[in-house]
Protein backbone atom coordinates (compact mmCIF):
# COMPACT_ATOMS: atom_id res chain seq x y z
CA UNK A 1 0.00 0.00 0.00
CA UNK A 2 1.23 3.49 -0.52
CA UNK A 3 0.89 6.59 -2.83
CA UNK A 4 -0.02 6.39 -6.36
CA UNK A 5 0.33 8.49 -9.85
CA UNK A 6 -2.61 7.93 -11.28
CA UNK A 7 -5.56 10.08 -10.81
CA UNK A 8 -8.32 7.42 -10.24
CA UNK A 9 -8.01 3.88 -8.70
CA UNK A 10 -9.51 0.37 -8.92
CA UNK A 11 -9.96 -1.40 -6.34
CA UNK A 12 -11.25 -4.73 -4.60
CA UNK A 13 -13.39 -4.16 -1.71
CA UNK A 14 -14.72 -6.88 0.16
CA UNK A 15 -17.39 -6.01 2.97
CA UNK A 16 -19.37 -6.68 5.99
CA UNK A 17 -22.70 -6.94 5.44
CA UNK A 18 -25.53 -7.79 7.42
CA UNK A 19 -29.35 -6.82 7.30
CA UNK A 20 -29.96 -6.60 11.04
CA UNK A 21 -28.77 -7.28 14.68
CA UNK A 22 -30.03 -10.72 14.69
CA UNK A 23 -29.19 -11.76 11.42
CA UNK A 24 -25.79 -14.07 10.33
CA UNK A 25 -23.37 -11.71 8.52
CA UNK A 26 -20.86 -12.47 5.20
CA UNK A 27 -18.50 -10.78 3.31
CA UNK A 28 -19.40 -9.57 -0.40
CA UNK A 29 -16.98 -8.78 -3.12
CA UNK A 30 -17.44 -5.08 -4.61
CA UNK A 31 -15.04 -3.99 -7.62
CA UNK A 32 -14.74 -0.18 -7.35
CA UNK A 33 -13.44 1.24 -10.49
CA UNK A 34 -12.86 4.64 -11.11
CA UNK A 35 -11.96 6.20 -7.72
CA UNK A 36 -10.39 9.72 -7.49
CA UNK A 37 -7.21 9.48 -5.47
CA UNK A 38 -8.69 12.84 -3.92
CA UNK A 39 -12.16 11.16 -2.51
CA UNK A 40 -11.81 10.57 1.20
CA UNK A 41 -12.29 6.87 2.07
CA UNK A 42 -16.17 7.48 2.72
CA UNK A 43 -16.66 9.73 -0.75
CA UNK A 44 -15.34 6.23 -2.47
CA UNK A 45 -18.05 4.49 -0.49
CA UNK A 46 -20.75 6.64 -1.55
CA UNK A 47 -19.77 6.01 -5.16
CA UNK A 48 -19.82 2.30 -4.22
CA UNK A 49 -23.47 2.88 -2.72
CA UNK A 50 -24.69 4.89 -5.73
CA UNK A 51 -24.20 2.19 -8.22
CA UNK A 52 -25.95 -0.49 -5.95
CA UNK A 53 -28.08 1.82 -5.50
CA UNK A 54 -28.66 1.79 -9.41
CA UNK A 55 -28.31 -1.79 -9.98
CA UNK A 56 -31.30 -1.76 -7.09
CA UNK A 57 -29.55 -3.15 -4.42
CA UNK A 58 -29.36 -2.52 -1.33
CA UNK A 59 -26.43 0.09 -0.22
CA UNK A 60 -24.24 -0.47 2.58
CA UNK A 61 -24.85 1.09 5.88
CA UNK A 62 -22.32 2.90 7.56
CA UNK A 63 -22.07 5.84 9.73
CA UNK A 64 -21.16 9.49 9.68
CA UNK A 65 -21.88 12.86 10.50
CA UNK A 66 -18.81 15.40 10.40
CA UNK A 67 -16.91 14.39 7.55
CA UNK A 68 -14.11 16.36 9.34
CA UNK A 69 -12.54 13.96 12.39
CA UNK A 70 -14.83 15.66 15.14
CA UNK A 71 -17.87 13.59 15.92
CA UNK A 72 -16.67 9.95 15.85
CA UNK A 73 -19.47 8.46 14.12
CA UNK A 74 -17.19 7.23 11.15
CA UNK A 75 -16.57 3.33 12.59
CA UNK A 76 -15.17 0.91 10.69
CA UNK A 77 -12.71 -1.21 10.50
CA UNK A 78 -10.31 -1.07 6.98
CA UNK A 79 -7.99 -3.85 6.57
CA UNK A 80 -8.04 -4.96 10.20
CA UNK A 81 -7.29 -1.39 11.56
CA UNK A 82 -9.63 0.71 12.75
CA UNK A 83 -9.75 3.39 11.01
CA UNK A 84 -7.55 2.44 8.64
CA UNK A 85 -3.93 2.43 8.11
CA UNK A 86 -3.16 6.22 8.80
CA UNK A 87 -2.33 7.09 12.31
CA UNK A 88 -4.18 9.27 13.83
CA UNK A 89 -6.62 9.30 11.29
CA UNK A 90 -10.76 9.02 11.19
CA UNK A 91 -12.26 7.19 8.18
CA UNK A 92 -13.56 10.28 7.08
CA UNK A 93 -10.46 12.15 7.07
CA UNK A 94 -8.89 8.76 5.20
CA UNK A 95 -7.84 9.75 1.95
CA UNK A 96 -7.68 7.24 -1.37
CA UNK A 97 -4.84 8.65 -2.56
CA UNK A 98 -3.11 6.60 1.03
CA UNK A 99 -4.15 3.53 -1.66
CA UNK A 100 -2.97 1.89 -4.77
CA UNK A 101 -4.64 0.72 -8.09
CA UNK A 102 -5.62 -2.92 -7.72
CA UNK A 103 -5.27 -3.19 -4.04
CA UNK A 104 -7.91 -5.24 -2.30
CA UNK A 105 -9.83 -3.78 0.52
CA UNK A 106 -11.20 -5.26 3.49
CA UNK A 107 -14.03 -3.26 5.33
CA UNK A 108 -15.76 -4.81 8.41
CA UNK A 109 -17.72 -2.98 11.64
CA UNK A 110 -16.12 -2.31 14.93
CA UNK A 111 -16.11 -5.90 16.57
CA UNK A 112 -17.11 -5.78 20.29
CA UNK A 113 -19.75 -7.36 22.62
CA UNK A 114 -20.67 -4.03 23.78
CA UNK A 115 -21.29 -2.79 20.65
CA UNK A 116 -24.05 -5.14 18.60
CA UNK A 117 -23.87 -4.50 14.79
CA UNK A 118 -27.27 -2.45 13.82
CA UNK A 119 -26.43 -2.95 10.05
CA UNK A 120 -23.45 -3.75 7.65
CA UNK A 121 -20.57 -1.41 9.17
CA UNK A 122 -23.18 0.74 11.33
CA UNK A 123 -22.94 -0.62 15.55
CA UNK A 124 -24.60 0.38 18.66
CA UNK A 125 -22.34 2.19 20.63
CA UNK A 126 -24.72 3.54 23.14
CA UNK A 127 -22.60 1.85 26.02
CA UNK A 128 -20.82 4.74 25.60
CA UNK A 129 -23.16 7.26 25.84
CA UNK A 130 -23.90 5.05 29.05
CA UNK A 131 -20.71 6.05 30.54
CA UNK A 132 -21.02 9.41 29.92
CA UNK A 133 -23.90 9.70 31.63
CA UNK A 134 -23.19 8.22 34.76
CA UNK A 135 -20.18 10.24 35.44
CA UNK A 136 -19.18 12.53 32.45
CA UNK A 137 -20.26 15.67 34.15
CA UNK A 138 -19.46 18.25 35.96
CA UNK A 139 -21.54 20.61 38.63
CA UNK A 140 -22.08 23.87 37.62
CA UNK A 141 -22.79 27.57 39.04
CA UNK A 142 -25.73 28.62 37.02
CA UNK A 143 -24.98 32.27 37.90
CA UNK A 144 -22.98 34.86 36.39
CA UNK A 145 -19.90 33.61 33.99
CA UNK A 146 -17.05 34.24 36.68
CA UNK A 147 -14.38 35.74 35.70
CA UNK A 148 -11.81 34.10 33.26
CA UNK A 149 -9.10 33.70 36.00
CA UNK A 150 -11.24 33.44 39.20
CA UNK A 151 -10.43 29.18 39.29
CA UNK A 152 -6.81 29.19 38.27
CA UNK A 153 -5.44 26.23 36.68
CA UNK A 154 -1.55 24.89 36.65
CA UNK A 155 -0.31 25.33 32.94
CA UNK A 156 0.83 21.22 33.12
CA UNK A 157 -2.79 20.54 34.47
CA UNK A 158 -4.44 22.38 31.69
CA UNK A 159 -2.63 20.68 28.80
CA UNK A 160 -3.03 17.18 30.50
CA UNK A 161 -7.06 17.82 30.50
CA UNK A 162 -7.22 19.62 27.10
CA UNK A 163 -5.02 16.60 25.45
CA UNK A 164 -7.38 13.91 27.37
CA UNK A 165 -10.36 16.50 25.76
CA UNK A 166 -9.70 15.58 22.29
CA UNK A 167 -11.37 11.85 22.77
CA UNK A 168 -14.14 11.76 20.36
CA UNK A 169 -16.02 8.68 21.76
CA UNK A 170 -15.39 6.83 18.02
CA UNK A 171 -15.05 3.10 19.85
CA UNK A 172 -11.46 2.30 17.85
CA UNK A 173 -9.53 1.98 21.13
CA UNK A 174 -12.40 -0.92 22.06
CA UNK A 175 -11.62 -2.21 18.39
CA UNK A 176 -8.59 -2.61 18.47
CA UNK A 177 -8.55 -4.49 22.31
CA UNK A 178 -8.03 -8.08 22.28
CA UNK A 179 -10.60 -7.42 25.16
CA UNK A 180 -12.38 -5.09 23.84
CA UNK A 181 -11.59 -2.98 26.62
CA UNK A 182 -13.11 0.87 26.79
CA UNK A 183 -10.64 1.45 29.57
CA UNK A 184 -9.06 4.25 27.03
CA UNK A 185 -11.79 5.96 26.16
CA UNK A 186 -13.01 5.90 30.56
CA UNK A 187 -9.27 7.24 31.05
CA UNK A 188 -9.73 9.93 29.03
CA UNK A 189 -13.29 11.01 30.33
CA UNK A 190 -11.45 10.26 33.88
CA UNK A 191 -8.79 12.21 33.23
CA UNK A 192 -10.18 15.26 31.17
CA UNK A 193 -13.00 15.83 34.25
CA UNK A 194 -10.26 14.91 36.90
CA UNK A 195 -7.32 17.40 36.17
CA UNK A 196 -9.93 20.23 36.35
CA UNK A 197 -10.70 22.22 39.68
CA UNK A 198 -14.09 22.14 38.45
CA UNK A 199 -14.69 18.43 38.48
CA UNK A 200 -13.26 18.02 41.87
CA UNK A 201 -16.98 18.14 43.66
CA UNK A 202 -17.27 14.72 41.66
CA UNK A 203 -14.08 13.03 41.16
CA UNK A 204 -15.44 10.34 43.47
CA UNK A 205 -18.58 9.44 41.98
CA UNK A 206 -17.17 9.67 38.82
CA UNK A 207 -14.76 6.96 38.69
CA UNK A 208 -16.76 4.71 40.58
CA UNK A 209 -19.79 4.92 38.21
CA UNK A 210 -17.84 5.25 35.28
CA UNK A 211 -16.00 1.65 36.01
CA UNK A 212 -19.06 0.32 37.09
CA UNK A 213 -21.10 1.29 33.71
CA UNK A 214 -18.47 0.19 31.84
CA UNK A 215 -17.89 -3.30 33.24
CA UNK A 216 -21.99 -3.61 33.30
CA UNK A 217 -22.17 -2.57 29.29
CA UNK A 218 -19.94 -5.38 28.42
CA UNK A 219 -16.74 -4.49 27.87
CA UNK A 220 -13.23 -6.40 29.21
CA UNK A 221 -10.46 -4.97 31.01
CA UNK A 222 -7.20 -3.83 30.09
CA UNK A 223 -4.06 -5.76 30.00
CA UNK A 224 -1.90 -3.51 28.92
CA UNK A 225 -0.84 -3.76 25.10
CA UNK A 226 -1.39 -0.47 24.22
CA UNK A 227 -3.30 -1.09 21.07
CA UNK A 228 -6.05 1.10 21.95
CA UNK A 229 -3.49 4.10 22.10
CA UNK A 230 -1.96 3.24 18.89
CA UNK A 231 -5.70 2.79 16.71
CA UNK A 232 -6.80 6.49 18.40
CA UNK A 233 -7.40 9.07 16.00
CA UNK A 234 -6.67 11.55 18.41
CA UNK A 235 -3.81 9.34 20.17
CA UNK A 236 -5.19 9.97 23.40
CA UNK A 237 -2.37 8.61 25.32
CA UNK A 238 -2.32 5.24 27.33
CA UNK A 239 -1.19 6.98 30.79
CA UNK A 240 -4.61 7.96 30.92
CA UNK A 241 -5.10 4.76 32.00
CA UNK A 242 -2.36 4.80 34.84
CA UNK A 243 -4.43 8.04 35.78
CA UNK A 244 -7.80 6.29 35.57
CA UNK A 245 -6.30 3.52 37.78
CA UNK A 246 -5.00 5.67 40.50
CA UNK A 247 -8.07 7.60 40.64
CA UNK A 248 -10.24 3.78 41.06
CA UNK A 249 -8.11 2.73 43.37
CA UNK A 250 -8.33 5.88 45.57
CA UNK A 251 -11.97 6.61 45.11
CA UNK A 252 -12.55 2.42 46.29
CA UNK A 253 -10.32 3.11 49.16
CA UNK A 254 -11.95 6.28 50.55
CA UNK A 255 -15.49 4.40 50.12
CA UNK A 256 -14.51 1.74 52.31
CA UNK A 257 -13.53 4.47 54.58
S1 LIG B 1 -9.87 7.18 23.20
FE1 LIG B 1 -9.41 7.51 21.00
S2 LIG B 1 -10.09 5.61 20.02
FE2 LIG B 1 -11.07 5.65 22.03
S3 LIG B 1 -13.06 6.60 21.74
FE3 LIG B 1 -11.63 8.27 22.30
S4 LIG B 1 -10.90 9.06 20.33
FE4 LIG B 1 -11.81 7.07 19.86
S1 LIG C 1 -17.73 11.37 10.26
FE1 LIG C 1 -17.30 12.56 12.05
S2 LIG C 1 -15.35 11.83 12.69
FE2 LIG C 1 -15.66 10.80 10.80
Amino acid sequence: MGGTSTATLKLKLKVWRQKNPKSDGHFEDYDADGISTDASFLEMLDVVNNRLILDGKDPIAFDHDCREGICGSCAMTINGNPHGPQKGTTACQLHMRKFSDGDSITIEPFRAKAFPVIKDLSVDRSAFDRIIASGGFVGVNTGNAPDANAMPVPREKAELAFKAAACIGCGACVAACTNSSAMLFTSAKVAHLGYLPQGVPERERRVLNMMKTMEEAGFGNCSNTGACSLACPKEISFENIAKLNSEFLRASALERG
